[in-house]
């Protein structure tokens, strides 16, 4: 099984949901692929009605509690109620431009959980950081943070936890990370997730994916699928994407 989630950030709206909707077929073409899109919370409810059953709707952020007083927050909890099914949390442009730190990726990603939504916990270094030899290092100070928490992963509500490889330097810039690098990741994040959490958590990756290099990525073993940014914006360019997925199953 692998996911292919698309992350429109803060783009689009009912216009675009709408092309979205007629350019996806009734009935899931790849039975081996889970297709989610994360939109902008304003747009979560529309997106539920309009898009096919299959295609699941998730949410970009959400917090740890269920209700409170917390402006502006996204509460789990209404997540579900509107109908969604998994929302992201640390995503690197949270991290690098809102101030959020690893505790409270982690708290988010807990949220999620607890609310039996899938939650894809973010992780990756910064281009500084790998020139420093560093990556290994982040990606495991990013992830003990979720061990540290203690959050047990596998919840009677058949909430599931997915980590994402986004190295910051690959996100928007174009340029994805070699496969030999992902493939190197992926294997360092299972090896720590076995170690942290005694079981080996799916890792997509993220970061300039495309119709062009999504084949050499589904390539890769490790791959349990993608994070898909700008060319999630294109329902054929995530189409393509899912088909690749489904066909280097
Ligand atoms: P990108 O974004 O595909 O546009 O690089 C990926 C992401 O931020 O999840």
């Amino acid at each position: 099984m692998r996911h292919v989630i698309g992350n429109w950030k803060m783009n689009g709206g009912e216009a675009l949901l709408r092309e979205f909707a007629s350019g996806l077929p009734g009935e899931c073409p790849w039975p081996d692929v889970r297709l989610g899109l994360a939109v902008p919370a304003p747009l979560l409810g529309a997106a539920v009605r309009m898009l096919p059953d299959w295609v699941r709707v998730g949410a970009q952020n959400v917090h740890w509690e269920e209700a409170g007083a917390f402006t502006g927050e996204i509460s789990p909890a209404l997540l579900r109620e509107v109908g969604c099914r998994f929302a992201i949390a640390g995503h690197s442009e949270r991290r690098a431009l809102f101030g959020e730190d690893d505790a409270a990726a982690v708290r988010r990603l807990s949220g999620a959980l607890r609310s039996g939504l899938t939650g894809i916990l973010c992780v990756g270094e910064s281009r500084r950081e790998r020139e420093a030899g560093r990556a290994e290092d982040v990606v495991e100070r990013q992830l003990r943070g979720l061990a540290d928490a203690g959050e047990p992963l596998d919840l009677e509500t058949g909430a599931e936890a997915l980590i994402a490889y986004e190295p910051v330097w690959a996100i928007g810039s174009g340029e994805a990370a070699r496969p030999d690098q992902i493939a190197a990741m992926h294997e360092h994040i299972g090896r720590l997730s076995l170690r942290f959490f005694g079981t080996v958590l799916p890792v997509l990756y993220g970061g300039s994916v495309s119709g062009d290099n999504a084949a050499e990525i589904f390539a890769l073993n490790s791959a349990a699928g993608a994070l898909v940014g700008s060319a999630s914006l294109d329902v054929r360019g995530l189409i393509n994407i899912a088909s690749e997925a489904s066909r280097i199953a």
